[in-house]
């Protein structure tokens, strides 16, 4: 793909306030309006979208969505996408994107990242039938959906975010880049960058926001022995987007020496497209574990969604496969109505943050609304792209549970199945509550067991009578 670097481009304030650092970059004193679908609010920003402004319109027509390439040459997902960055960062998303493109055909790349999958994160992760789940949800006619969990609670560090810190590190030593930086909110996303780099030899330094330090103490103990470098984030909120930011400043001041392995399907492109098909390793095996276990496909699928990574890589195998539902469910922390939630698919805007476009919590100025979730890695003001465009098109489904909700939850699973989730994965397991009455006999529903428990114990024990 051929992308220019020369063209000027004006930047939204959200990209600047968010992520460049005021000493290389000066801040832009000027208001920009908010983002309106089909308006000239925002102009092209990323080098695509001032080469063509007709595709940053796309509007998607009605049953057009499968044959929409995901995301276009431009990266973008219709309308959502791009790469809203400062001309500093363009060259080393050019280069990361064709090294991807480039390694994604290369069969000793993919043996590589195999055996590691295998072999030390322990991959593949079993479909477990909840059964005791699924008996707690059973009519008075014994009637019921089937519950199954895909375990990646089960996965060295315990959560999904091993499947992208290993291949991401992996394509870093293939760029030859030997300090790698990470941001985290729950902590599995850093201590899982953490373990690769220990496990290749990298430099590793994390940023994590001072709240989610505080929440997550054992992740951080963790980090700091596994040799990474953990930095207290202390502006916004103290949470995970402002971890973010400070790790694009990072990435902007360091971009010869560095790689950002960005933890979530968020973030310019081609972070979304590359951390989804680094992740969509769990929707493939769940197809071939459902027709070894039934026969068939699953019927619904359900996800807890922060910035959308573990959703992603259990939707994406199934895009076109319409007779599967695909569910996400955000953080409605103490309620979609109390102004304290992260709820961004269910109550956001379409803006700009963290180079892309995708909904947000913003206000009427397009400043971004603090989010809040109980828990660390849902408590996310954006979300990826590729699920603003899902919801957009009708393909995917979107709710929210509350924090009193995930907590019970968490409760359930642990007593119910012995599997003690984490608090972000209660949230999906949390809307089991209100899908399964609706649901018919024998339903296939598998919900993406995003993480274990362990890290949240604290925090459980603080609102939990156990
Ligand atoms: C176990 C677990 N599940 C889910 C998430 C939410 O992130 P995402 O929506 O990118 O999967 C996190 C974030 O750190 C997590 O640790």
């Amino acid at each position: 793909m051929a992308i220019s670097t020369s063209h000027s481009y004006r930047t939204p304030t959200s990209f600047f306030r968010c992520c460049v650092s005021s000493t290389t970059h000066p801040r832009i004193p000027f208001k920009i309006e908010k983002f309106q679908s089909g308006s000239s609010a925002i102009k092209p920003a990323s080098i695509s979208f001032v080469k063509n402004t007709e595709l940053a319109q796309v509007e998607v027509k009605e049953n057009k969505w499968k044959e929409l390439q995901r995301p276009d040459s431009f990266g973008r997902f219709g309308k959502f996408g791009g790469k809203f960055v400062p001309e500093t960062l363009i060259y080393a998303l050019t280069e990361l994107e064709s090294a991807f493109r480039s390694l994604a055909g290369d069969e000793e790349f993919q043996k590589e990242v195999d055996g590691i999958l295998r072999d030390f994160v322990g991959r593949e992760s079993p479909l477990y039938f909840a059964e005791r789940l699924t008996e707690h949800y059973k009519r008075p006619d014994g009637e019921g959906p089937h519950i199954y969990l895909k375990r990646e609670d089960l996965n060295h560090t315990g959560s999904h975010n091993i499947n992208n810190a290993v291949a991401q590190a992996l394509l870093a030593k293939r760029l030859g880049k030997k300090r790698i930086i990470a941001e985290t909110g729950a902590g599995q996303h850093g201590v899982a960058t953490a373990t690769v780099c220990a496990r290749f030899g990298l430099q590793c330094v994390i940023y994590m926001g001072a709240q989610d330090m505080e929440r997550q103490t054992f992740n951080v103990i963790k980090m700091k022995l596994l040799g990474a470098e953990v930095r207290p984030v202390h502006s916004g909120t103290s949470a995970l987007k402002d971890a973010i930011s400070d790790a694009i400043r990072d990435s902007v001041a360091n971009v010869e020496s560095t790689h950002y392995i960005l933890g979530s399907v968020a973030g310019p492109h081609p972070y979304p497209m590359m951390v989804r098909d680094f992740n969509a390793v769990i929707g493939k095996e769940t197809r071939r574990q459902a027709i070894e276990k039934w026969g068939g496909k699953p019927d619904v699928l359900v996800a807890c969604v922060g910035g959308g990574s573990n959703a992603m890589g259990l939707f994406h195998e199934f895009f076109d496969d319409a007779d599967v539902r695909l569910i996400g469910v955000e953080a409605a922390g103490f309620g979609l109505d109390s102004g304290k939630h992260a709820a961004t698919l269910t109550k956001g805007e379409v803006g700009v943050l963290h180079g892309a476009m995708s909904y947000l919590l913003q206000d009427d100025d397009g400043q971004i609304v603090e989010p809040y979730s109980l828990s660390a890695g849902l408590d996310y003001p954006g979300v990826g792209p590729e699920h603003s465009f899902l919801k957009d098109i009708g393909r995917a489904e979107y709710y929210s549970s509350t924090d009193e909700e995930a907590l019970e939850a968490f409760k359930r699973l642990s007593r119910l199945e012995g599997i003690i989730p984490a608090l972000e994965t209660s949230h999906a397991l949390a809307y089991l509550e209100k899908l399964c009455p609706m649901l018919s006999n024998g339903t296939k529903v598998v919900v993406n067991c995003s993480g274990r428990g362990d890290k949240d114990l604290q925090m459980a024990i603080k609102h939990l009578e156990v």
